[in-house]
């Protein structure tokens, strides 16, 4: 499957609507894939339906839901097969993040996010797998971060969510190998979105400075999921952190990790 002139083709991406996942949606419609855009906020979820159906002419379907609750997958599902589309690639973008002591997060926030960076996640690639097993071509694509890659104390579930993503993306790539069904993790580094704000650290050491933008995260990881990788990590100096972790002794890691991590 090649990016280009995709016309009869389907992206169903979750969390469009900001940050990295409108950068991803927009270069997806510009290629002319149709679109099933997923998130709670309904009216921007038109917003940019209209927008993109008015720029590109894709056919776009709107479904609003809330990923932290049980069951959105299948409800999610069900409105898919109701509206005769079919997902040939499914992106798992929609997430959040917690900074913070674990001790003094509350548990119900922590589940919350646990069940929508991996709870849904993998239930969504549960119902739509199925699919493209049987057509022999698709393409998942979850992100993870660049946190997945060690442990981060003060976002310790938040990296250990995107640790799970990444370990899961890598060994069903693996297990898709024979078939036409590609997995790829994207690994973004610190980036310039919402998801800062809201996760209560935009004052830890490790967003201050120049990090880069969703626009440049999604050019990266665009390119390379139209490549097929397994596994892409947005931005050389991510890329040369990332694997720098493996050749340090994880007792040192994880002291270093809490540094970039403190408040400033
Ligand atoms: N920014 C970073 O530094 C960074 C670094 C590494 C990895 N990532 C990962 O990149 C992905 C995108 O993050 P971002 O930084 O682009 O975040 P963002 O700007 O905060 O956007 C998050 C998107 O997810 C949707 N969303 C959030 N909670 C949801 C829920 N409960 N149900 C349904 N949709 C929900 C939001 O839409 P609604 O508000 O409409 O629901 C929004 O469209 C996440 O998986 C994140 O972990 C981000």
């Amino acid at each position: 499957m090649t990016y280009k002139k995709q016309r009869n083709k389907t992206v169903l991406i979750t969390g469009p609507t900001n940050g990295i996942g409108y950068e991803l949606t927009k270069r997806f419609a510009k290629d002319g894939f149709n679109l099933i855009l997923v998130s709670r906020n309904k009216p921007k979820l038109e917003e940019l339906a209209n927008l993109l159906t008015n720029q590109f002419n894709n056919k776009v379907l709107v479904i609003s839901e809330d990923l932290s609750q049980a069951n959105s997958a299948k409800s999610i599902f069900e409105q898919v097969s109701k509206s005769q589309m079919e997902v040939d690639i499914l992106v798992n973008n929609a997430g959040v993040a917690l900074y913070g002591e674990y001790r003094k997060i509350d548990l119900k926030t922590e589940l919350s996010m646990i069940q929508l960076n991996i709870v849904t996640l993998t239930e969504l690639v549960k119902y739509f797998l199925p699919n493209m097993l049987q057509k022999n071509e698709g393409q998942i694509i979850n992100i993870a971060s660049t946190a997945a890659f060690q442990p981060v104390p003060m976002m310790s579930i938040y990296a250990a969510s995107k640790a799970y993503v990444l370990s899961f993306s890598e060994a069903l790539s693996e297990e898709l190998k024979q078939t036409g069904i590609y997995v790829t993790a994207v690994c973004p580094g610190p980036t310039n979105t919402g998801i800062i704000d809201a996760s209560g650290g935009s004052n830890s050491k490790l967003f201050q400075g120049k990090i880069m933008t969703p626009n440049k995260v999604a050019e990266l990881a665009y390119k390379a999921v139209n490549k097929k990788k397994t596994v892409v990590v947005t931005g050389m100096k991510n890329k040369i952190l990332s694997e720098g972790v493996r050749l340090i002794p994880r007792s040192i890691v994880r002291k270093i990790s809490k540094k970039f991590l403190e408040e400033k």
